[in-house]
């Protein structure tokens, strides 16, 4: 079969290596495209092939009707807001993610990015610390879990929500379960956000829910950008010029906040969450795995439009 790897960021060479010693091994093809400029490039790309791994990459309705030869489709991490999934479903289409291969790397940066913040963007003037501080976590998923385990170890007080998890699964996860999302934004110094993008959750995160932080505090935003309210998120910063936020992948206001805001927010330059080498060999391997094992034996164990 034929498995097109389109990544227009692409993953470390290793991981690269890693995927088609596996896919060759169990008799497939692979084809690169990466760094791709143009939509139409995977649109082009994607006719004849048999299998697809992506990361965000968009497989949009029009991707999916030039794929006629397409069985699956792997996101290689945990998001896939980026698969039009009723589109795939309705082309026959396997859609899978590899939930938890890329945690550990976007929780090192929320804690990285939360340090970051409390040290004023490194820059001369005096910071504050972290341990003793409480952090709120906003879903206690795979990410949500690791933060909260990495700040524990770093002297933090844990809180944390998740409308799908019981609080005793979260007492389990080490964090004590907060009674409701504004209690959790009340109580926090920081907050550290791990929702998923879905059409509950898009800008569900604004003026309302920042404006209840206390005195100080800083929103961390490792997960997707359309979660938050970007235009509250505005307000909010200018009514209270003691809140601070920073996130990877910027807010499409990003020049905006930072002319009215200055070190008080912050962006990664491009979403680097799961950059690292060890997510990309993580993530990737095991999906190239899962393709190979959906063709061998049609295994659809991590299936996401079922
Ligand atoms: C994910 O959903 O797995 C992360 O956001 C990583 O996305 P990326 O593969 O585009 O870096």
């Amino acid at each position: 079969m034929k498995v097109l790897v389109a990544t227009q960021k692409p993953f470390a060479a290793v991981a690269v290596k890693g995927i088609k010693d596996i896919l060759e091994a169990a008799g497939h093809e692979v084809v690169l495209l990466e760094k791709y400029a143009a939509q139409g490039e995977l649109v082009a790309a994607v006719a004849d092939a048999e299998a697809m791994i992506i990361r965000s990459d968009k497989v949009d309705a029009q991707v999916l009707a030039a794929a006629r030869k397409l069985k699956i489709v792997v996101r290689a991490g945990a998001g896939y807001d980026n698969v039009d999934l009723q589109a795939a479903t309705d082309a026959g289409v396997v859609v899978m993610n590899t939930p938890g291969q890329n945690s550990n790397a976007v929780a090192e940066l929320a804690i990285a990015l939360m340090i970051f913040m409390a040290r004023t963007q490194f820059t001369p003037a005096t910071g504050s610390e972290i341990q003793g501080k409480t952090l709120g976590i906003q879903a206690f998923g795979n990410v949500g879990r690791l933060v909260g385990a990495k700040a524990a170890a770093l002297g933090m007080k844990v809180r944390a929500i998740d409308p799908f998890l019981p609080a005793e699964s979260i007492k389990a996860g080490g964090a004590e379960p907060a009674a409701t999302l504004e209690e959790l934004y009340s109580q926090s110094d920081y907050v550290s956000i791990h929702i998923p993008a879905t059409p509950q959750t898009v800008r569900s995160i604004g003026y309302e829910l920042i404006t209840r932080m206390p005195k100080g505090a800083t929103l961390i935003n490792t997960a997707r950008k359309e979660v938050i309210d970007e235009e509250g998120l505005e307000r909010a910063l200018e009514a209270r010029p003691d809140l601070k936020y920073v996130c990877d992948v910027a807010p499409d206001n990003y020049a905006a906040l930072q002319e009215k805001f200055g070190l008080r927010v912050f962006a990664t330059p491009k979403k680097m969450g799961a950059q690292t080498a060890e997510a990309n060999i993580n993530a990737g391997l095991a999906a190239a795995r899962q393709i190979a094992d959906f063709f061998a034996t049609g295994n659809t164990r991590f299936q996401v439009n079922k």
